[in-house]
């Protein structure tokens, strides 16, 4: 995907496809705002243009004087048309477009809906970054689609620079939503505990220059005592990872804020003795999508230059059995020193969270936030569009809440309350990791991994189960495979400082 911009108008014109916008206006679709009169001129001339109503996404395609073909992408009443639709019309548009046009125009101040030339911009180039995405490795026949240019169209010459800075950030930000969505679509067979680190690394080395990483094999994590890693990893046959990086801005001192990213890599699910069903064991490979989602997120912000040091903490390894495998009943000891009883091997996610947080507490942050889809009870509580946020700090939780809102992505709060945490307790150990079943499964395991926040750090934890795979609401996901939401979310948190 390249994304230009235009302000004199010429890039517009010489196009194969023009984009252009109509709203009602006294229940009458207007096209007075297009700068185009020769365009204007041949709208008025159509025939069909006097059935056109211009509701929202109603399209009228027609051919230029040159040639070119135009679509009218009505908007419907103006008023009601969001930051989200237009990113859900562009992303119809250009799905439409690829493969038959080479490059495609958008008239960008017809569809300056926010009253933000440089945001409406922004939302268009994201749209089509995240749009143009398809996983294809594996088909022996790939598509055939060209590379499609785009150009945002008649961008006033005062705004040029702006609208240059916004494109090259969602460029950094829906690359690195691109990347994480191919790690999290590849098979499982492939993508190992192993082989996750070395990929994450080798893409740290290549694109994220001044970035520290350290990934503990697992002799490094039997030092570190991370007896619940070691025990969901005891049945596979590839060693557990503990991949750490860390980002510094460049003008860091002591008031510089620190936040942690934590997220779940198990890289297949298939519930270890507690065996999946066949049919609940499908789709496994996602479940390594927490890790992908704030290294996403840690990716684009670093990109980004985000004003505050992150830590990067993803805890890997799949969930398997062989004849080494944890059996249900077994006690193990965690990072922190208190003895876990596994009741249900199934609940693996948070028993390597625990670990990769308790870690992530030494490394001092101001402030956590783990990922992880860990439980199947979210997608009841909320579906498969809304993430779950949790967490001990409602400040901090608010800050999420309000990045997730700035970004149009579904996020809702689930409470955590001392009954809950009265469930885990252990009739052997201290805790166990499961508490009543079929009873606020989401919360419990959120209060699960509270047992391994230490210093009063403010955490949050995100339940991305139910929106890491596609999103047929969502025109710019994907049909099939990772979504890649939520990375939108964290890295608007990082780089606005928090
Ligand atoms: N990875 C699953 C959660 C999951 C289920 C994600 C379905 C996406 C779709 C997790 O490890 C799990 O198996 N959780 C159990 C917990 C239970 C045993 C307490 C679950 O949700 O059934
Ligand atoms: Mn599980
Ligand atoms: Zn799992």
């Amino acid at each position: 995907m390249q994304v230009q911009i235009d302000t004199i108008g010429d890039k517009f014109l010489g196009s194969d496809l023009k984009i252009l916008s109509s709203f009602q206006k006294n229940s009458k679709p207007s096209v007075d705002h297009w700068s185009d009169k020769g365009l204007k001129e041949d709208y008025q001339m159509l025939k069909v243009a006097k059935n056109y109503k211009a509701a929202k996404d109603e399209t009228l395609s027609f051919t230029g004087a040159t040639g070119e073909t135009v679509w009218v992408i009505g908007l419907g009443d103006k008023a009601k048309f969001t930051a989200e639709d237009l990113r859900k019309s562009v992303a119809k548009v250009f799905k439409s477009a690829k493969g038959k046009f080479d490059s495609i125009a958008f008239d960008v101040p017809g569809f300056n809906v926010v009253r933000d030339e440089v945001l409406t911009a922004k939302l268009i180039a994201e749209s089509l970054y995240l749009t143009d995405y398809s996983f294809e490795k594996y088909k022996s026949k790939k598509s055939e689609a060209k590379e499609i240019k785009a150009i945002l169209g008649h961008i006033e010459k005062k705004n040029a620079s702006k609208v240059e800075k916004a494109v090259t950030s969602v460029k950094n930000i829906g690359e690195s939503i691109n990347i994480i969505k191919d790690f999290v679509n590849e098979a499982p067979n492939v993508l190992h505990s192993e082989e996750y680190a070395k990929r994450i690394e080798a893409d740290v080395k290549k694109n994220l220059k001044g970035v520290k990483v350290k990934i503990l094999n697992k002799a490094q994590i039997q030092k570190e005592k991370m007896g619940m890693l070691l025990a969901v990893n005891a049945g596979s046959a590839y060693e557990p990872r503990i991949v750490h990086l860390t980002y510094e801005p460049a003008k860091s001192n002591s008031k510089t804020k620190h936040i942690a990213l934590v997220g779940k890599g198990i890289t297949f699910d298939t519930g270890g003795y507690s065996l999946k069903p066949g049919a609940g064991m499908m789709g496994m490979k996602n479940d390594m999508g927490g890790s992908a989602t704030v290294y996403g997120a840690f990716r684009a912000a670093v990109l980004e230059k985000a004003p505050v040091k992150i830590t990067c903490i993803l805890a890997m390894t799949d969930n398997a059995v062989n004849e080494h495998a944890t059996m249900p009943d077994s006690i193990v000891t965690a990072r922190n020193g208190k003895t876990v009883e596994i009741l249900n091997t199934d609940a693996e996610g948070r028993l390597i969270l625990g670990d990769a947080l308790d870690y992530a507490c030494d490394q001092n942050p101001h402030y956590i936030i783990d990922a992880a889809t860990l439980t199947g009870a979210c997608l009841v509580a909320l579906g498969n569009q809304v993430c779950a946020i949790l967490g001990n700090d409602q400040k901090w939780i608010n800050e999420v809440l309000a990045a997730a809102g700035d970004q149009d992505e579904y996020m809702w709060q689930l409470p955590i309350i001392n009954e809950w945490r009265q469930d885990l307790k252990s009739k052997v150990a201290d805790i166990k990791n499961i508490g009543t079943p079929m009873r606020a499964g989401t919360a419990l395991g959120a209060a699960f991994l509270e047992e391994f926040i230490k210093n009063d750090i403010k955490w949050a934890h995100l339940d991305i189960a139910g929106v890491v795979e596609a999103q047929s609401h969502l025109p710019y996901c994907a049909s099939h495979g990772a979504s890649g939401l939520i990375v939108r979310t964290l890295t608007h948190l990082l780089v606005n400082g928090k």
